[in-house]
C-alpha cells in the first residue's frame, strides 16, 4: 500500500485516479511515499525516509526545495501545460483590463448606487474611461512555453502583432506557434518594440527582477505590463515609479504586495490564473498519473530535478538515482552482474548533477544486491520493483 499525502486541497477528479486497493490518500499520513501539493510552502519541511516523490499540481515549483529533494532521492514532478488554457484566458483578460479601464469604470458605476439619476450619470461620465484597442498593437511575450505559446496564438487571433522571446524554446513549442509570431533572440527587442509586455517564465534566483528600472527605461512610453507568472519577476517599486513618471500606462498583476496594492494604474488580482475547475482537475489528474507511473513502474515523466526516463518491463526493474559522475553506472551493473543476475535491458539519462538508471532483470533480486548497489559511491537511492 502506498501512502499519498495531500498538502493542499487537490481536486477529487485527481485523487480518484489512485486505485483504493493500492493507495491511501490523506492529508496527514504517518510516513508518506509521495506528496501532492499546490501552493503550500515546503522549504522548511523535513521529509520522512519513505518519501520518494512530490508532485506539484501546477507549473511553478518555487514552493518546493527542488535541489534538496534531488540530494535526498526525492523526484519532484510538475504538470506543464495542464493549466495553460486557464492562464491564457486570464492573460487575454489582463490585456483588455490593461487597455480599457474596465475595473475603474465598474468601480465608479457601483459607487453611484443610490444617487439620483444614476443611469444618466453613468452614461454622461463614460468618456473618462476610454482606452485603446489591442488590435494592431504589438504584444511582447517573455517565455514561450505552454502558457506563453497559447497567449501568442490567441493574441494573434485578436489582431495583435506578437513577438516572443524564450532562450529555452523547444522545437515542439515552436511548431505550435502561429507562423506570424516573431521569435526574437534578444530580450531587449521585446522591451524596445512592445506596446504590451507579458511575462511567463519560472521564478528562480536568476530570474528575480527580470523587469526592473533598467529594462523599463528601454520600453516605449505608455507601455502596459502584465505579470501573472510570479511576483518576484518584476520589481514592483520600479513599476510604480515608472507609472508615476508617465512611462508605464498600466500594470496588471495577480501578485499583491504593499507597493502595488492601491497604487494608481495598477490592477491587482489574487493569483487566479489556474483557478478554474477545468485546470484544477487537469493538474490533479496529471500529477496523480505521474506519481503512479513512478511509484509502480519507476518511470519519470515531467520531473524538474531528475531526467525524464521510461522503460517497459514485465518482470523486475532495478531503479537507481545516482550522481552524474564517471564509473557509477559501471559499478552499479557490476554489483548486479557479480550476483549472477543478467541485465536484459537498460536505460539511463542524466540531468545536471544527477542521473537515473533503470535495469530490467529477470526474477527475484536478493536484498543483498540492493545493499551492494546502495554502497556504490554516488548512489542516492535504489528501488527494486517486481511486476510479477
Ligand atoms: C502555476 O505555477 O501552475 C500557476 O502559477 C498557478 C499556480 O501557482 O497554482
Amino acid at each position: 500500500m502506498f501512502n499519498i499525502q495531500t498538502l493542499n486541497k487537490i481536486s477529487s477528479v485527481g485523487t480518484d485516479v489512485f486505485d483504493k486497493s493500492k493507495y491511501a490518500v490523506s492529508d496527514n499520513p504517518a510516513n508518506p511515499d509521495a506528496i501532492m501539493v499546490r501552493s503550500a510552502k515546503m522549504h522548511d519541511m523535513t521529509f520522512g525516509d519513505k518519501l520518494i516523490a512530490i508532485a506539484r499540481a501546477g507549473a511553478g515549483v518555487n514552493n518546493i526545495p527542488v535541489d534538496r529533494c534531488a540530494q535526498e532521492g526525492i523526484c519532484v514532478f510538475n504538470t506543464p501545460g495542464a493549466n495553460s488554457n486557464a492562464v491564457k484566458e486570464l492573460a487575454i483578460c489582463a490585456l483588455l483590463l490593461a487597455s480599457r479601464k474596465i475595473v475603474e469604470a465598474a468601480q465608479w458605476s457601483a459607487s453611484l448606487k443610490g444617487t439620483e439619476d444614476a443611469p444618466k450619470t453613468v452614461e454622461s461620465g463614460k468618456s473618462k474611461f476610454a482606452g485603446p484597442e489591442i488590435a494592431g498593437k504589438t504584444l511582447g511575450i517573455i517565455g514561450l512555453g505552454a502558457i506563453g505559446g497559447k497567449i501568442a496564438n490567441a493574441a494573434e487571433a485578436l489582431g495583435m502583432n506578437v513577438i516572443g522571446y524564450d532562450p529555452y524554446l523547444s522545437v515542439g513549442a515552436a511548431l505550435h506557434l502561429e507562423p506570424s509570431v516573431q521569435v526574437v533572440k534578444d530580450i531587449n527587442d521585446i522591451y524596445k518594440n512592445s506596446d504590451y509586455i507579458t511575462i511567463h517564465m519560472p521564478y528562480t534566483p536568476q530570474t528575480k527582477n527580470t523587469i526592473d528600472a533598467e529594462q523599463i527605461a528601454m520600453m516605449k512610453d505608455g507601455v502596459r505590463l502584465i505579470n501573472l507568472a510570479r511576483g518576484e519577476l518584476i520589481n514592483s517599486e520600479a513599476v510604480v515609479k515608472a507609472i508615476a513618471d508617465g512611462k508605464v500606462a498600466k500594470y496588471v498583476t495577480d501578485f499583491a504586495d504593499d507597493i502595488v496594492l492601491g497604487a494608481e494604474n495598477v490592477i491587482v488580482l489574487p493569483h487566479l490564473g489556474a483557478s478554474t475547475p477545468e485546470s484544477e482537475d487537469n493538474c490533479a489528474v496529471m500529477a496523480a498519473e505521474e506519481l503512479i507511473d513512478y511509484l509502480e513502474n519507476g518511470n519519470i515523466r515531467n520531473s524538474v530535478n531528475y531526467p525524464n526516463l521510461t522503460m517497459n518491463s514485465t518482470d523486475t526493474k532495478i531503479c537507481v538515482i545516482h550522481k552524474n559522475v564517471p564509473t557509477t553506472i559501471a559499478s552499479i551493473t557490476a554489483a548486479v552482474g557479480n550476483e549472477g543476475i543478467n541485465i536484459e535491458n537498460m536505460a539511463n539519462a542524466s540531468k545536471g548533477d544527477f542521473a537515473y538508471t533503470m535495469l530490467d532483470v529477470t526474477g527475484e533480486v536478493p536484498a543483498t544486491v540492493e545493499g551492494k548497489i546502495n554502497a556504490v559511491d554516488g548512489v542516492i537511492r535504489v528501488r527494486v520493483i517486481n511486476k510479477k
